[in-house]
């Protein structure tokens, strides 16, 4: 008796957990783009509904494999391709949001990668795969007849081989191969605890479902994306945006609020983009790795690797690129300033603003006037902290659909408001998961956003 009412609840929680699960999870958002086909302007039929009902009605179509959602509309477009596919193009326009099923775009393997529907068409060494309806040079059981997945040439796991995706190879003597796609949790590797981590692990360390964050279910959060733009909040990929040890995400399962996620550590550990100093400090001070060992005020600071009189979670051991050696003065959790412990029981903490900002770090800050369409600067990174791609660098899956010329130069990788865009002065980047982003520049002091 108390066996099966145990298989009943299992069952019920169960249940609970997949009626949680939003369909979006299978897709990755770009936000402000589109997708244009060249030939075949012809799916024009937008469905008005909710963006949850949209993303549902995709998935349940064999051949739906993205759509852009309008904001102002409230309205969807089902497409059958994605901006892999043949004459498409990726074109900003704001008001659209995109979103591709995963499995067509992410560049790495889920488990087997027997859901991989990616564009791979070579073998680990570099052999040129056979397509799949032909029977030459190899003969075959694999046929796209029965198969609808196994498309052009592309590596595919038909079979749910454990080693992944494969093909059979149009070089006679070697039958088929395997394409040596990585498995997402190895393809992109973690430095340090992971805060600048950008990869696409969508699962925790057990196995759980991440909830997106830009959904408020199962569980309510802070971590808009929206309110951390330099956090890369993207899809419900897993982030370190509190300075956790690792990467984490909420779960889908409501009983369970937050997971750490399972990823490969690089070999290198080393801080990147954080430029070290010691006796001034720049930016937020992430880079400070001086001897100031007092508060502002003078309070001795408190060791890191001691617990009395503040008990916390920064162990130098377990923060091992934050520098936390001693008891002076960090920053190893992005806060304004370094800052240290008290060793006073009775205030926790406190920043060492002794400690001066670097001579060249006291630049007047850039900003722009209007939309930024006379921007005219040198900042060439976005909100995100992106680096810009360069503009004669032009994607030839991104078309700048404008008239020449413009008011300022495309110059350098810097930013630019070619199309008056309404949101300020934006470029292209370097981060293939983000084609285009604002940058890190501000309406000048006194004029509205
Ligand atoms: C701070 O560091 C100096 C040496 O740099 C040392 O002489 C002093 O004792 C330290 N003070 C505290 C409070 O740890």
């Amino acid at each position: 008796m108390k066996f099966s009412l145990f298989l009943l609840c299992f069952h019920a929680a169960t249940l609970f957990v997949t009626a949680h699960r939003s369909a979006l999870n299978d897709y990755q958002r770009s936000k402000g783009l589109e997708l244009v086909h060249m030939n075949n302007g012809g799916v024009k039929q937008e469905i008005q509904s909710e963006i949850q009902v949209c993303a549902k009605q995709c998935s349940d179509l064999l051949d739906c494999r993205s759509f852009v959602y309008n904001w102002k509309s409230q309205s969807c477009r089902l497409l059958p391709w994605t901006q892999n596919s043949a004459n498409v193009l990726l074109q900003r326009n704001v008001q659209y949001d995109l979103y591709q099923k995963k499995d067509y775009i992410r560049d790495c393997v889920v488990g087997n990668g027997n859901t991989y529907r990616g564009t791979v068409s070579k073998t680990k060494s570099g052999r040129t795969c056979q397509r799949w309806r032909l029977k030459f040079p190899h003969d075959h059981k694999f046929s796209p007849i029965h198969w609808p997945d196994l498309e052009e040439n592309y590596c595919r796991n038909p079979d749910s081989d454990p080693e992944g995706p494969w093909c059979y190879t149009t070089d006679k003597n070697i039958r088929h191969q395997y394409c040596g796609i990585k498995k997402c949790e190895d393809a992109v590797c973690l430095t340090c605890n992971g805060e600048d981590y950008r990869g696409s692990v969508d699962r925790t360390e057990s196995g759980k479902e991440c909830q997106r964050w830009d959904l408020q279910t199962p569980h309510a959060h802070p971590y808009k994306p929206e309110k951390y733009p330099d956090k890369s909040l993207d899809d419900n990929y897993c982030r370190n945006p509190d300075s956790s040890e690792r990467p984490w995400c909420y779960t889908t399962d409501p009983n369970v609020e937050k997971e750490f996620c399972r990823i490969t550590k690089c070999k290198k550990q080393r801080l990147s983009n954080i430029e070290i100093t010691s006796t001034c400090f720049k930016e937020r001070g992430e880079g400070y790795r001086g001897k100031a060992n007092t508060t502002t005020s003078g309070i001795p600071c408190q060791r890191w690797d001691s617990q009395t009189p503040q008990s916390h979670r920064f162990l130098p051991e377990k923060y091992p690129c934050k520098g936390l050696d001693e008891n002076y003065c960090r920053n190893p959790d992005g806060s304004e300033a370094p800052w240290c412990f008290t060793t006073l029981p009775g205030m926790r903490m406190a920043y060492c603003f002794q400690i001066k900002r670097c001579k060249d770090d006291v630049l007047e800050p850039d900003c722009y006037h209007g939309n930024g369409e006379l921007y005219s600067g040198r900042v060439s990174k976005t909100r995100k902290g992106i680096k810009c791609r360069r503009w004669e660098e032009k994607r030839n899956d991104l078309e700048l659909s404008l008239d020449q010329p413009y008011l300022v130069p495309l110059e350098e990788n810097y930013c630019r408001n070619p199309d008056r865009d309404s949101h300020g002065p934006w470029c292209y980047t370097m981060d293939p998961n983000t084609p285009f982003d604002y940058c890190a520049i501000k309406p000048c002091e006194g004029e509205k956003c």
